[in-house]
């Protein structure tokens, strides 16, 4: 079935196309597509419900409920900027996006760029799913109790009280997206939440890049809007390792089979910024804030902010700190603001191959291990010990406070630390042979 979006102008300038049996959704054209699929109600013409799919859309529009309603051409993945000056004309917009974690993300960012204070929100709890999903019919009644976004500058517990309470009823969805690659780092940091600053360190050539590229493709796979600022090595050599990443063998070997991956991997929302070394942070906060608002990113990716900074010499040692201090409450502030979490990568102030490195190994001022809310270091205890591993350090962790290692064994046909799904047996022989010197991957220090 096709299903016409028009523009502000009523004309006809996409479609949407669903194929309930095939379980095809799409929106053409995918880019730029101002168009919107919108009834024409009795009254209330002020009020719009927006909701992500066709199929909420047909079950409110059955329900004859009596606001406008707009389902949206990207779903809860993102709202295109060509949508907004058809949603200009309505006083208040209610949000049905459903109670998955990408749309409680979702309803806050869509706020934000529709206008906080005409928008109300259907909270995400389990009896407000989806219009298609929901047990109770009484439509208007859930529409009725849709709540403000907005909040004035004070409030009480009394209004809080609904949101504490949502928080701990879906505690799972606030624990933030959870790895598919890495259950340790699930089990520890419990997932990845917006408006967090996560910082990792470690040695030169330690695989900073290579895992933090892991890492982000495997949230950018479960929706996580994702943008990267490379700013040591380009964009393609970036790509590449993700697209291998993805693929799990090497390419080059398997060159027949590109173009189904590069298809594959060309619907997940990753960016890139085009910057090369040095820049300034204005510059780059400018890049940033916009991509922000055009696609909604979730995830922003620094590597490295040494070499954002430029490198040279000459420059003096407390000019550097003060420079990189300014970058991370640069970086805090946004991702704060923007609820939008932000990896950076910072280099190792000491590189002493006998010593492992800790929070004040960071180069630059104490700011970035204050600032942070995790702390990832890369120790390679192979230097050291003849039974050493490589390993990820969780060492600051301001959610939940747990602190611990996950082992980083490399496998280099697939360029990836992705853990091993050990079988029982297994597990209780790495168990009984791991001495004190090397820890269990499942450690966590509470
Ligand atoms: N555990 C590992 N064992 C062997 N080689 C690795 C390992 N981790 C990464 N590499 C390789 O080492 C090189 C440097 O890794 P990279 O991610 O660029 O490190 P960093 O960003 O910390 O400087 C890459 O070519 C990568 O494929
Ligand atoms: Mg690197």
């Amino acid at each position: 079935m096709f299903f016409p979006l028009e523009n502000i102008e009523s004309e006809v300038v996409g479609y949407r196309k669903i194929n309930s049996a095939h379980s095809i959704d799409e929106t053409l054209p995918t880019i730029k597509c101002g168009g919107i699929l919108i009834s024409k109600p009795p009254k209330h013409k002020d009020t719009a419900v927006l909701v992500p799919n066709i199929p909420d859309f047909l079950a409110l529009l059955n329900a004859k409920v009596n606001s406008n309603i707009v389902c949206l051409p990207n779903g809860v993945s993102n709202l295109s900027q060509y949508v907004l000056p058809s949603l200009e004309k309505y006083k208040k917009l209610i949000l049905w996006l459903g109670n998955e974690t990408k749309a409680w993300e979702a309803a806050r960012d869509f706020a934000r760029k529709l206008g906080e204070k005409r928008c109300l929100i259907v909270r995400p709890t389990d009896a407000h799913k989806l219009p298609h999903l929901a047990e109770s019919q009484d439509f208007k009644a859930i529409l009725s109790e849709a709540q403000p976004i907005w909040h004035k500058s004070i409030t009480t517990f009394a209004n809080l009280r609904a949101d504490v309470y949502s928080d701990l009823l879906n505690i799972d969805k606030v624990q933030g997206v959870k790895w598919k690659r890495f259950p340790t780092l699930n089990k520890i940091l419990k997932g990845h939440r917006r408006g967090e600053l996560t910082v990792i360190t470690g040695p030169t050539g330690s695989g900073k890049t290579t895992f933090i590229s892991e890492y982000s493709l495997d949230l950018a796979v479960q929706g996580v809007n994702t943008l990267w600022g490379s700013f040591e090595i380009r964009n393609a050599r970036l790509a590449k390792t993700m697209l291998q990443q993805m693929a799990g063998f090497p390419l080059d070997e398997n060159l027949h089979l590109f173009d189904d991956l590069a298809n594959e991997f060309e619907k997940l929302p990753i960016y890139f910024m085009t910057f090369h070394g040095q820049q300034a942070i204005k510059v780059v906060m400018e890049a940033v804030e916009h991509a922000t608002y055009v696609y909604d990113i979730g995830h922003v990716i620094i590597d490295n902010v040494q070499f954002m900074m430029g490198m040279t010499e000459e420059q003096k040692h407390l000019d550097r700190f003060w420079r990189q201090d300014a970058i991370v409450q640069a970086f805090r502030q946004f991702a704060t603001r923007k609820n939008c979490h932000v990896t950076l990568v910072i280099h190792p102030r000491k590189e002493r191959e006998d010593e492992d490195l800790t929070t004040s190994s960071i180069f630059g001022g104490a700011k970035a291990s204050q600032e942070a809310d995790n702390v990832l270091i890369i120790q390679d205890r192979r230097l050291t010990s003849t039974k050493g591993k490589k390993y990820l350090q969780v060492a600051k962790n301001r959610y939940s406070g747990d602190l611990g290692v996950m082992t980083l064994e490399f496998n280099k046909a697939a360029l990836s630390y992705q853990q091993k799904t050990k079988t029982k047996e297994k597990k209780k022989s790495d168990e009984s042979s791991t001495d004190s010197s090397t820890q269990d991957e499942s450690n966590v220090i509470s």
